[in-house]
């Protein structure tokens, strides 16, 4: 029986100390394996008297079992320790990198940012739709009859027609996502939609694809007053100082009565300053939505009424950044971007100011 116990001891002891998974294999193979210690001990087992098998016999399973339990424990521990140790030395650092250099926010991202931030503060939403759109949300149902001549002022790009004729076009603008809304949503309503707008036109003041921002605000009581209201908010809060405006009568399909607004401005040079000099530059459309245009959207214009606008995003970048020429800003130039661009870190808000 001492035998017994020097040999639990000593394995006991090769087991703790092994320091890998093969050290301690090789332990158990010298224990436990077929041609190990405490293996040969059990075959002298059939040499015994009964009286000493009944001793022995359970001693020897009891050993063999304990050693069993210690190698499977300190298997566990180096398992960890192994996968402990793979996991500092292998780690990724996904963090981005502080250095604001590497990358920056377009100046047209920016612009959109500052006004979903001020829209936001007075309780609008932000909605989005489809650049590729049917003929019947950009057009038909804004009240562009079929032929109408208005529809040919928007040069539109067209898709290549399906089997029955019906062609999509790129959005020409952001309207088509007050139909959607309408059509999916119960007043009261409140929502702006930036995004992409397509018009087959190119110069130094028109790019093929531009931005826009489309407001819409539904409800039963909403007047011309309140359009012009936020509208003249919006501009102050956006130019960050008192800038001038004025409501010049226009037509739209989708509005009426309908307005363009502009600032007041002056260019000193190349540069464009806003709120002084003698010159207007438009802005926005906007008016109060017409009439057809919610009976398409299944509202009933007894019961509800509201305004409309859609403002070109680029333009009051480069009205706000000073940039002179539209076309730069979708060239995809670095140095335009490193000189144009902004911080992706610093957010856009009303608390520390927009930019
Ligand atoms: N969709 C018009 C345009 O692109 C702008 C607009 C929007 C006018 C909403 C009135 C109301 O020119």
């Amino acid at each position: 029986m001492s035998d017994l116990t020097a040999l639990k001891t000593k394995y006991a002891e090769q087991i703790d100390s092994a320091d890998s998974l093969q050290a301690l294999d090789d332990v158990r193979v010298a224990a436990l394996g077929k041609k190990g210690e405490v293996s040969l001990q059990m075959r002298t087992l059939g040499q015994m008297s009964p009286e000493e098998k009944k001793v022995m016999g359970p001693a020897l399973n009891g050993l063999k079992n304990e050693l069993a339990d210690l190698v499977e424990a300190r298997k566990s521990v180096l398992e960890a320790d192994a996968l402990n140790a793979a996991l500092a030395s292998e780690t990724l650092d996904m963090s981005l990198p502080v250095d604001a250099s590497v990358g920056s926010l377009h100046p047209v991202m920016q612009v959109m940012e500052e006004m979903a931030v001020i829209f936001a503060d007075m309780g609008f939403a932000v909605a989005e739709g489809p650049d590729i759109e049917d003929d019947f949300h950009n057009f038909t149902a804004l009240n562009f009859p079929p032929g109408h001549p208005a529809r040919d002022m928007h040069d539109t790009f067209f898709l290549k027609p399906d089997a029955d004729g019906n062609k999509m076009v790129l959005r020409t603008h952001t309207s088509p996502v007050q139909i959607r809304t309408m059509m999916s949503q119960k007043p009261p309503i409140r929502i702006i939609v930036p995004g992409r707008t397509y018009r087959c036109d190119s110069d130094q003041t028109h790019t093929p694809m531009f931005h826009q921002v489309e407001g819409l605000v539904i409800d039963k009581t909403t007047h011309m007053g309140h359009l012009k209201g936020c509208l003249m908010d919006f501009v102050s809060a956006f130019f960050e100082t008192d800038v001038e405006t004025r409501f010049r009568p226009h037509h739209f399909p989708f509005t009426e009565p309908s307005a363009e607004m502009d600032v007041r401005y002056e260019r000193v040079g190349d540069e464009i300053r806003i709120g002084q000099g003698d010159n207007w530059m438009e802005i926005l459309g906007c008016g109060m939505v017409h009439p057809n245009v919610l009976v398409n959207c299944g509202l009933d214009p007894d019961e509800y009424q509201g305004f409309a606008f859609g403002m070109g995003v680029d333009r009051l970048a480069m009205l706000k950044y000073g940039m002179p020429d539209l076309r730069d800003m979708f060239a995809a130039d670095g140095r335009w971007l490193s000189h144009y661009g902004f911080s992706p870190l610093l957010q856009a808000n009303l608390a520390t100011g927009l930019s």
